[in-house]
């Protein structure tokens, strides 16, 4: 029965019609009999370990611990199965439709049907820019910039690299996380290259995050410019493609690399001194944070946030919620193990043994 309703609402027949059923969807009271069902798109799993290893388990422990009915699906990088995968939830009846958008585009497109069938929408992690989602969930993406600008420029004095050329391997241009990390790096780079501390290195967008393009982008900035000293890497996955190139030269450990999301991966290469520093964010309470919202707007209730976002493209402010990230060197890998985030199993691999062990990780 239930389906049955919202399909034709999907389809725009009982929007067009008004009765109380369409109105009880609109206000997201998650009625028709059922429990609330809210959908979630994540949106690959190559670009970030994160996206399967951590959001769709604690996405879906907070679903099942509030008793909803939830479906969580990866576009796998795919804008079309993107689109598909939306348009099939909101036809099934979802009260709430949570999506990391693959790009703004196909991200507004699917919002707003969803926004037009009476179906309550959040962005996950990335901002839809010119888009119609009620509520954003993410981290301060600006302070993660800051914090691998930051972790770079002590990385570098550590190792005592004069006058570094800074290299810039950034995110998805599309990704509009990726404009505010590099918006944050380059606020503390920037002035270094003005007054002549740091050269200005090549800079690039990496399409996609693809791991397999950062490095052949790398291994041609390497080429361009071999004494490149330094790297901003905007995350895990980038950093270690940039350090394999470095490997093959001889050149891992000495030349400082950033990375994000504190992988299993990024975390050895932390302890291997490949890396010099990740950034830590717990996931676990980015997908609680959400997962309320969701369940809240499932249940017709209104969601509580604690800022706004602003959109520069659809000139809107976004309710939100924005958690902080954490630096990780070195010094303290093991605060994301003891933490839970990554296990020590992970991390502590045969090869890692003794470094893990140094590093007062049990
Ligand atoms: C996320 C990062 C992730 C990247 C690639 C960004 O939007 O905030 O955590 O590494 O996408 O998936």
């Amino acid at each position: 029965m239930r389906r049955g309703i919202l399909s034709l609402l999907a389809t725009g027949a009982l929007v067009a019609s008004g009765t109380a059923a369409c109105t009880a969807n609109v206000s997201g009271t998650g009625g028709h009999g059922g429990k609330p069902r809210i959908g979630v798109i994540l949106p690959d799993s190559k670009s970030s370990a994160r996206w399967e290893t951590a959001d769709r388990k604690y996405l879906a422990a907070a679903f099942k611990a509030a008793g909803v009915d939830y479906e969580i699906q990866n576009a796998q990088n795919d804008k079309s199965a993107f689109t598909t995968l939306a348009e099939q939830m909101i036809t099934q009846g979802v009260d709430v439709l949570m999506i990391v958008n693959l790009d703004s585009g196909t991200g507004k497109a699917v919002l707003d049907k969803a926004r037009n069938a009476g179906v309550a929408t959040i962005d996950y992690d990335r901002l839809t820019l010119g888009g119609s989602a009620r509520y954003y969930v993410s981290f301060d993406n600006t302070a993660v910039g800051t914090l691998q600008g930051q972790g770079l420029v002590r990385c570098l004095a550590d190792a005592k690299i004069n006058r570094p050329v800074v290299a810039e391997l950034n995110g998805s241009q599309t990704d509009n996380n990726s404009t505010l990390f590099k918006e944050g790096y380059d606020n503390v780079l920037q002035p270094k290259f003005d007054s002549g501390e740091y050269v200005k290195g090549p800079d690039q967008w990496i399409e996609e995050w693809d791991n397999t393009r950062a490095g052949t982008a790398f291994e041609q900035m390497m080429t361009a410019q071999p004494n490149i000293g330094g790297v901003i890497a905007a995350n895990d996955g980038l950093a270690n493609a940039a350090i394999n190139v470095l490997k093959k030269q001889g050149l891992n450990g000495h030349i400082p690399v950033t990375g994000q999301d504190a992988t299993a991966q990024g975390l050895q290469n932390i302890l291997n001194g490949d890396q010099c520093m990740t950034v830590y964010k717990d996931v676990r309470r980015e997908a609680a944070a959400a997962a309320k919202l969701a369940i809240a707007l499932a249940k017709g209730e209104t969601g509580v946030t604690t800022t706004k976002v602003y959109d520069r493209v659809g000139k809107r402010d976004v309710d939100a919620i924005l958690l902080d990230p954490k630096a990780i060197t070195r010094d303290n890998v093991r605060a994301v193990i003891d933490d839970g985030y990554v296990s020590a199993d992970e991390v502590c691999t045969a090869d890692f043994a003794a470094k893990c062990a140094a590093a007062g990780i049990k």
